[in-house]
């Protein structure tokens, strides 16, 4: 039996929702949760639970070749597509950290303006494995679905036309990143399996196959993200938080270490970051679609040129610091 949820994370069951029916209640409960936590969980999504087990199950046979092998499909040109390897990333570009204890294998668009079909097409796939990019490829389309059903459920909670999302996000920049935690190996003084951070993107899609995840609100209380199997965990980015000015919040949030009797097997995650079109200008919500919106309090840069999708996923690498 799946044990009770503690503390106050929520569970909301979509598939009325994705099946056409609108609550009020709920999207005012989406309302309140983006604006207090950030993060909720979703069950009744759709996605076939054999996929899932599949994309976990291809990803770690991909994490379980040698170094040398894994190390060939790292693209070389700065793009963040393929492989990186363990401690040699850090939840901060611009700040000297520890490097988490984590490896992970990337695929989709970059943030440089491609479409998400050329991005996967110039992908550094594994030849030892020949199922990898067909079912990864699967999992990132599937995905990609679901996250423009849950764009609806945003537009609709913040009182925005249903399809205000989806409808710029025909070519959308999203990717999706296979995380591998190991149990075992060297863990460096003061190093964590994801330090603390918030999502540069417009809001992420994950599942994970143990626990870890942790999770600031508002008011600076953290709460441990309860892991139910097969559900997926949705929290907001920090663009959502700038073209809401401010409403809704990126929480802050990471991975602690595994306890010892967590150690018996290696924590993985399948992340989806969904974003809107490069060129979408993330101009105020509140002027953008007019009628009755009033999204947030006016920030101090109201007048500035909007940035861009991408020129917000460029500029946003520093939000991966711990910021207190
Ligand atoms: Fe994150």
């Amino acid at each position: 039996m799946t044990p009770p949820l503690k503390n106050d994370i929520q569970v909301i069951d979509i598939e009325p929702f994705l099946s056409g029916s609108t609550d009020k209640q709920l999207l005012e409960k989406i309302d309140r949760i983006c604006s207090e936590t950030g993060l909720f969980l979703v069950t009744g999504h759709g996605i076939d639970e054999n996929l899932i087990d599949e994309a976990y199950a291809v990803s770690k046979e991909f994490f379980n070749l040698d170094e040398s092998t894994k190390a060939r499909y790292c693209k070389p040109d700065g793009s963040f597509l393929g492989y990186r390897g363990l401690h040699t990333l850090q939840a901060s570009t611009k700040r000297k950290t520890v490097p988490d204890k984590k490896e992970v294998y990337t695929i989709g668009a970059d943030d440089r303006g491609s479409n998400g079909k050329k991005a996967l097409e110039g992908q550094p796939w594994p030849a030892e494995l020949p199922a990898f990019e067909g079912i990864l490829t699967r999992y990132y389309r599937e995905l990609n679905k679901l996250s423009l059903g849950l764009s609806r459920l945003f537009a609709q909670a913040l009182g925005l036309p249903a399809e205000f999302f989806k409808r710029r996000s025909d070519r959308s920049v999203s990717y999706l990143v296979t995380f591998n935690f190991p149990a075992e190996g060297e863990t460096i003084p003061g190093q964590v399996r994801f330090a603390q951070h918030r999502d540069r993107d417009l809001f992420t899609v994950l599942t994970t196959n143990a626990p870890g995840l942790e999770v600031k609100d508002r008011q600076g209380r953290w709460y441990p993200v309860p892991v139910q199997p097969h559900a997926f965990t949705v929290n907001i980015g920090s663009m959502f938080t700038q073209w809401t000015e401010g409403r809704w919040t990126a929480p802050l949030h990471g991975v602690r270490n595994a306890t010892l009797e967590e150690t018996h097997d290696n924590r993985q995650t399948l992340t989806f970051f969904f974003n809107p079109n490069a060129e979408v200008k993330l101009s105020p919500l509140s002027v953008e679609d007019g009628d009755n919106i009033n999204i947030g309090a006016p920030s101090d840069g109201a007048d500035a040129e909007p940035q861009s999708v991408s020129d917000f996923l460029s500029s946003a690498w520093d939000l991966y610091r711990i910021m207190e």
